[in-house]
This record gives structure tokens, C-alpha cells and sequence, in this order.
């Protein structure tokens, strides 16, 4: 079987909770490749679970990040540059809209909600890329998570579903900008995985069991194989592939029409 070996590899990863989070999957999967780690945790009360889960992952460091707060963001990578110098890989796994706009109809999205959701979910990425491109010195990647929502409506998604059309998008543009220098920028396409994110969209299980029927593989993805997909992504095995959306999926965007059991 062929090995992916990062070892000397340094990653950051933002957005974990918990053991069901995506960004945990791909970090796991680094982990095993051997790169070393860094992640950036929302706020205090994620920190113990956090230090729970990363106590076997050597040299490990955690920063507290709430990527609406410039200076928190600023003064992680300023310790990145001081400890490591240069970075390899940023993992980009963070999402958040407020529960009225996916509880209602798209159109009564309110601007402060609109705007909220497009600044965590979408801005923060550009905003981390950027703070990340001086450190990004030897080429390296960037890895993010969206959802088939960017491209087709799926009812209750709403303003999130228009905060990963502006991520996809900023996956295009920020792959651009960070090509010259040999780093590539890519979304990682996720089917639905029971996760804390997941579980806060109003509808989350019908859209799970429905995803199952339907997929040509007849099945959901697994964390699993979200993780393998980033893994890939960040490596030398994706050398040629920059601002491109993967899905992983089980196939199901493929699918037009679904005509039900004969
Ligand atoms: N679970 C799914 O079905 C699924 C499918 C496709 C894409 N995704 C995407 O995967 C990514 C990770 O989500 P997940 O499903 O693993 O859920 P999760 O709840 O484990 O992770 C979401 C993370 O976003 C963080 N976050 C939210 N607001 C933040 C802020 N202001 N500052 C810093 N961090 C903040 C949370 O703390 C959390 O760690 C998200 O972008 C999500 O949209 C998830």
C-alpha cells in the first residue's frame, strides 16, 4: 500500500470540539502520516476536551481563536512563526450560523445573521490564509470543508448554504493568489456526518437518512474517509490539483432524480 509520509511536516488545524469533529478526522490522519501538530480551539470551554483528545500527539500546541477576533488570530500565528517558523499544512474546519437563519425561509434572513455566518464560516479562511502565507515558505497547503448546499438548494441550509458558495469561491481566488508560491488551496466536499456543527441543522437526520438511500453507494460517508480525503489533498499525491472542491460524498451529488425502490 502506498504510504504518505509527512514527517517534518508541521500542520495547523482549526475548528476541533471533539472526536466527531471533521477537522479531527484530517488531523488524525496527518498525525498518523507524521506531521506535527498545532490546533486553534473557539473558546475556553472547548480547551479540556481538546487537551483530552491531543495528549498522545507529541510537542502538540493548542491556541484559543475566535476567528471574528483579529488580534487572537494575529497573535496565533505570531507564536507559530516564533516556535515553528515556517508551516506546511492549515486545516480550516469552522462553521457557524445563527439558529434563526436555518430555521425559517432564506429570504427572512436578517443582516446581522447574514452577515455573521459569511464572516466565521467563509472570511475566516481568507483571513487565516493570509496571516498563514508568510509562514507558508516551502509551498505546502490549504485544506477547508464545505457542503454540497454551495451549488443546490437544500431546504433549512440557508445562509449557510450561501456561506459556502462564498467559500468555494474563496478556495478559487485564495489558490490563485498562493499558487506563485507553490501552495495549493482546496475544499474538501463532505456528505453529511453526524458531528456537534451537523446536529445544530434544523432537519440534520432526515437529510442524513435520505443521503444513505439515495447515494450510488447506498451508504454515508465516514469520518474516516473525510479524513483520508484532506490527507490527500494536503500531500505531495495532490501536487497538481489547486482551488478545487473534492466531494466525498458517496456519490450523492452526482445524482439527478431518485425514483425509489422498484
Ligand atoms: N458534519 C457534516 O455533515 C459536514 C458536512 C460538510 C461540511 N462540514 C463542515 O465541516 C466543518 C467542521 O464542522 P464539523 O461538522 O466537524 O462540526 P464541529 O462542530 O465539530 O466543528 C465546527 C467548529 O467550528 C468552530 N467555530 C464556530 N464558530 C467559531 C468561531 N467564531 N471561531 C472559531 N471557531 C469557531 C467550532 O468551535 C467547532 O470547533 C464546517 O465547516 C462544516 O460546515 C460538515
Amino acid at each position: 500500500m502506498l504510504q504518505i509520509d509527512l514527517s517534518g511536516k508541521r500542520a495547523l488545524i482549526m475548528g476541533v470540539t471533539n472526536r466527531r469533529s471533521l477537522g479531527w478526522s484530517i488531523a488524525a490522519r496527518l498525525h498518523a502520516a507524521g506531521a506535527e501538530l498545532a490546533f486553534s480551539y473557539q473558546g475556553e470551554r472547548l480547551k479540556g476536551e481538546l487537551e483530552k483528545l491531543t495528549t498522545d500527539i507529541p510537542n502538540v500546541r493548542l491556541y484559543q481563536v475566535d476567528v471574528t477576533r483579529e488580534d487572537e488570530l494575529k497573535a496565533l500565528f505570531a507564536d507559530l512563526a516564533d516556535a515553528w517558523g515556517s508551516l506546511d499544512y492549515l486545516v480550516h474546519a469552522i462553521a457557524f450560523a445563527p439558529r434563526p437563519a436555518m430555521d425559517g425561509r432564506y429570504i427572512e434572513t436578517t443582516r446581522d445573521d447574514w452577515v455573521t455566518a459569511l464572516e466565521v464560516s467563509a472570511y475566516s479562511l481568507v483571513a487565516a490564509a493570509r496571516e498563514a502565507e508568510p509562514l507558508l515558505t516551502e509551498g505546502g497547503g490549504i485544506v477547508t470543508l464545505t457542503y454540497y448546499a454551495a451549488e443546490k438548494v437544500v431546504p433549512k441550509y440557508n445562509v449557510m448554504g450561501i456561506a459556502k458558495s462564498a467559500l468555494e469561491a474563496s478556495v478559487r481566488y485564495l489558490s490563485y493568489d498562493l499558487g506563485k508560491k507553490g501552495v495549493r488551496v482546496n475544499a474538501v466536499s463532505a456528505g453529511p456526518v453526524k458531528t456537534i456543527a451537523a446536529r445544530s441543522i434544523p432537519g440534520f437526520m432526515k437529510m442524513f437518512k435520505r443521503v444513505a438511500s439515495m447515494s450510488p453507494l447506498g451508504r454515508h460517508v465516514e469520518h474516516e474517509e473525510v479524513g483520508n480525503l484532506g490527507l490527500f489533498l494536503l500531500s505531495p499525491l495532490a501536487g497538481g490539483i489547486t482551488g478545487e472542491t473534492v466531494y466525498v460524498d458517496a456519490g450523492y451529488h452526482v445524482m439527478g432524480m431518485d425514483l425509489g425502490e422498484d
